[in-house]
């Protein structure tokens, strides 16, 4: 799909509106990463170095259209500045008057949009009201273009509108991983429950040539396949759908990697006594709670032979040691690959960022989306709104 970009408008003496998500972890009055804040910084500072003005437009939390003091863009209003180096003003809720006032070199951060119901009904009034207040809309937010509001959606419609470089970054990296992407590709989605990916798996089946599910959603394709997982987190209502899953794999040309070894354990707690044992060898009174070292020695192979990765999800139960042991090794296989330049490698959602931080992985992937929500909506194959409206 065609969308401008930065480059595509004339931004001299004008005023853009750029919808950014700086909706970070905070704890205590700080903000824990600042890595979303950090990942704006180039679109503002082109947009001032063409002679724009920049309000920003951002949510912070789910305060459901009302006015929810902890969920205030104040509180990160110092951070924005302290990363941007340029001051930011806070406007509270008279944004016509606060926009009268801007200086030049300032940046304007609007409060929290979601305080106005308006926001998350993609209501046309609040969008024209927004829109009034600039002559340009910027959409930089990749991670909030899952949903469709009014300062994601409708603004879209009223003003010239285009890309910041974070978007257009996203959507490029996105793009290369499973829009046309080198062959052999291969994605990782791992997680606890099928339930919560039916979507992802039935996309992905059709678009990939390797697909390693891992986590809890592994159990339920053993257990749907007639393989005794004991106590192991499983949706066992869910076999036909995973038997479904496999088919249409196998239809498509599609290889599923599941566990080949399992690591056990009785109890969920760090440390706790284990044994890697076959696939099928799950005791009565135990659970799975990682894949074992040939599974990830196969991974490995599979990795070098690949082209592009992408991946959603830990293998195992990555948050308590040691059953981190398969996504640490699968990580660093493909950061590895990465770096050499033999691999594309892409991933995104919360969850998986952290246990890539945590495996020491991250930095050497080719891009790690800022997106949690919005990076399963697009590995699902669905149509992002806020990038639509873009075209
Ligand atoms: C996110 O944190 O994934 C985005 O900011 C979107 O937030 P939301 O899920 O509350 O819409």
């Amino acid at each position: 799909m065609a969308w401008k970009t930065l480059d595509d408008m004339d931004f001299a003496g004008k005023r853009a509106l750029v919808r950014v998500d700086i909706n970070v972890p905070v704890e205590k009055g700080e903000v824990t990463d600042t890595t979303r804040i950090e990942r704006i910084v180039q679109t503002v500072h082109d947009i001032q170095d063409k002679g724009g003005q920049v309000i920003l437009m951002a949510h912070f939390g789910r305060p459901k259209g009302k006015v929810v003091p902890e969920m205030s863009l104040e509180i990160i209003a110092p951070t924005v500045a302290d990363i941007l180096g340029v001051p930011v003003t806070w406007a509270n809720s008279d944004f016509a008057d606060a926009v009268a006032e801007m200086e030049d070199d300032e940046v304007l951060l609007l409060e929290n949009l979601r305080f106005n119901p308006g926001e998350e009904s993609n209501d046309m009034g609040f969008a024209k009201r927004l829109a009034s207040l600039g002559d340009i809309y910027v959409n930089d937010a990749f991670s909030a273009a899952h949903r469709a509001h009014a300062s994601t959606e409708a603004i879209a419609h009223l003003l010239p509108s285009c890309a910041g470089r974070l978007m257009a970054e996203e959507l490029g990296a996105l793009e290369k991983a499973l829009g046309d992407p080198e062959r052999p590709v291969v994605a990782v989605v791992g997680g606890a429950k099928v339930s919560t990916k039916l979507d992802l798996l039935g996309n992905l089946v059709g678009k990939v040539d390797h697909l390693v599910i891992g986590g809890g959603m592994a159990n339920t394709f053993l257990a749907a396949q007639g393989i005794s997982v004991g106590k192991s987190l499983c949706e066992h209502d869910l076999a036909d759908t995973a038997r479904d899953i496999l088919a249409k794999a196998d239809a498509a040309g599609c290889e599923i990697i599941l566990p080949r070894d399992i690591v056990v354990a009785r109890q969920f707690a760090p440390g706790a006594e284990n044994e890697t044992l076959a696939q099928d060898a799950c005791p009565e009174d135990a659970m799975i709670l990682d894949a074992g070292p040939a599974t990830v020695a196969y991974i490995g192979e599979v990795f070098e032979a690949a082209k592009t990765l992408v991946w959603n999800g830990p293998l195992g139960a990555f948050e308590i040691f040691p059953f981190d042991a398969a996504t640490n090794a699968a990580a660093l296989k493909a950061a590895e690959l990465s770096k050499a330049g033999r691999l594309i490698s892409v991933a995104g959602g919360g969850d998986t960022v952290a246990a890539l931080n945590q495996a020491g992985a991250a930095a050497d992937f080719t891009y790690i989306s800022t997106a949690g929500g919005a990076f399963l909506e697009w590995m699902e194959g669905k149509t992002l709104p806020g990038v639509a409206a873009l075209g």
